[in-house]
């Protein structure tokens, strides 16, 4: 009787029609129309770098707020930092290690949130890379001064992470994906943070960020308003607050970085806070920089079913009718400019469509163009390991969905020659 409820649910219900297995075959890839980034939507042509400033440049992300990401509703009523423990020679001697708390309050609410720091041992303002990590501070190296986070975190039972809480084990369990050594050598300081002390990453927005921000009453957020990447996002510029006041960091040269999930939340921090200096997405995928209308691997409504709380309300609307956004992806990539931007995909990541991401920042580069820079300027894909490097920059490394040495080792050059 149950199977047989079962075949009729598939039979007739529509979800079971739009859930359809990934599409992964580029013959199948609908035709379609990429949005015009100098078309303003009331037909004006956008013909130079003002027009885009003043015009333009302004609608596109008030769409982005209120039909993708959401708006942060208000201020906050405070923000303020200490710094909790500090060593000039950490990183057997090559790093300065600070560990800062941020506290943000609203309401008489407040949240803090963990800033790990780490500049080059005896140098003042350094260009940094800034960006959130998955489980904690204490996964993105073995340094055993790194406070272990008590936020609640994602199931990871390989990791170390026992009934949502990180535990010793989990120190330098993600290690890999930060070349701290290499970045440190580099001259450049790595600032990171873990996302879930922002906002924890359930389908729940009546915690984190959010909960300071309600009327007494109120959980959810408003249609418009935001979902769990915007709070990430807005938290990156809260951070940017304190790197203003460290003399190790140099403010005018601070990266937003992120992998996958983060990498869209890095893609929304520099699309709304326009003092980064540039932003990297690594492996944003749907969402961040792949083209939805391509509907390839994960598409707008496999991303809203699965993490309804990372987008906002109004977003759903497009689930399964990318035909109907106005905007398309390579225009969230377009707000960066003219700062610098690095789009990076892997081969084997498919569910992220690494073509997605290539046209994407193709499809950007006319906005860039306003300001006389370089981005991506061939429709033509390069070749895996072949980094096209402009001010808009691409890659595709062999592997899978990652952040690896190699990706670091693009970045810290590029960063070297265009975040100036
Ligand atoms: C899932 C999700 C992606 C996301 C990724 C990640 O795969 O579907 O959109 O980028 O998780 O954050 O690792």
């Amino acid at each position: 009787m149950k199977s047989l409820f079962y075949i009729f649910f598939i039979i007739i219900s529509p979800m079971a029609f739009s859930q359809v297995e990934p599409n992964y075959d580029e013959s199948k890839v609908p035709e379609f129309l990429v949005p015009d980034p100098l078309m303003a939507f009331d037909g004006t042509k956008i013909k130079d770098a003002k027009a885009w400033t003043e015009k333009r440049r302004p609608e596109v992300l008030a769409f982005f707020e209120n039909e993708v990401f959401g708006k942060v509703p208000g201020e906050l009523d405070a923000f303020s930092f200490e710094i909790i423990e500090e060593d000039a020679n950490a990183l057997d001697g090559i790093a300065h290690r600070k560990q800062i708390a941020v506290t943000l309050t609203k309401n008489k609410k407040t949240l803090q949130f963990n800033i790990l720091l780490y500049t080059p041992s005896g140098k003042d303002n350094v260009p940094v890379f800034l960006g959130y990590n998955f489980h904690g501070n204490q996964t993105v190296t073995s340094d055993p001064k790194v406070k272990i986070t008590k936020a609640w975190n994602m199931k990871n039972d390989n990791l170390g992470i026992v009934n949502h809480q990180a535990t010793e084990k989990t120190r330098g369990g993600r290690a890999h994906r930060w070349d701290i050594n290499g970045i440190i050598k580099a001259g450049f300081g790595l600032a990171t943070i873990y996302y879930g002390e922002v906002d924890p990453d359930k389908n729940d927005l009546s915690d984190g960020l959010h909960r300071l921000f309600y009327k007494e009453g109120h959980q959810n957020p408003e249609a418009n308003e935001w979902g769990s990447i915007a709070a990430w996002s807005f938290a990156l510029s809260k951070a940017f607050d304190y790197l203003e006041t460290d003399p190790n960091v140099d403010a005018t040269k601070v990266v937003a970085f992120g992998h996958s999930r983060l990498g869209k939340a890095a893609l929304w921090a520099g699309a709304t806070d326009t003092r980064f200096a540039g932003v990297i997405s690594n492996d944003s995928g749907c969402g961040g920089a792949a083209l939805s209308k391509r509907k390839f691997g994960e598409t707008v409504g496999r991303i809203n079913n699965s993490f309804p709380h990372w987008f906002n309300t109004n977003f759903k609307k497009y689930n399964e009718n990318e035909e109907a956004l106005p905007v398309d992806q390579h225009q969230l990539l377009a707000l960066v400019a003219p700062r610098p931007l690095y789009v990076a995909s892997a081969e084997e990541d498919e569910w992220a469509d690494p073509k997605g991401e290539f046209l994407s920042a193709h499809y950007a580069t006319p906005v860039y163009h306003l300001f006389g820079k370089q981005g991506i300027e061939s429709t033509e894909m390069p070749k895996v390991n072949t980094p096209i490097q402009n001010t808009v920059a691409y890659h595709i490394r062999t592997g899978v969905h990652d952040v690896t040495d190699y990706d670091w080792e693009q970045y810290i050059k590029w960063a070297k020659e265009f975040v100036e």
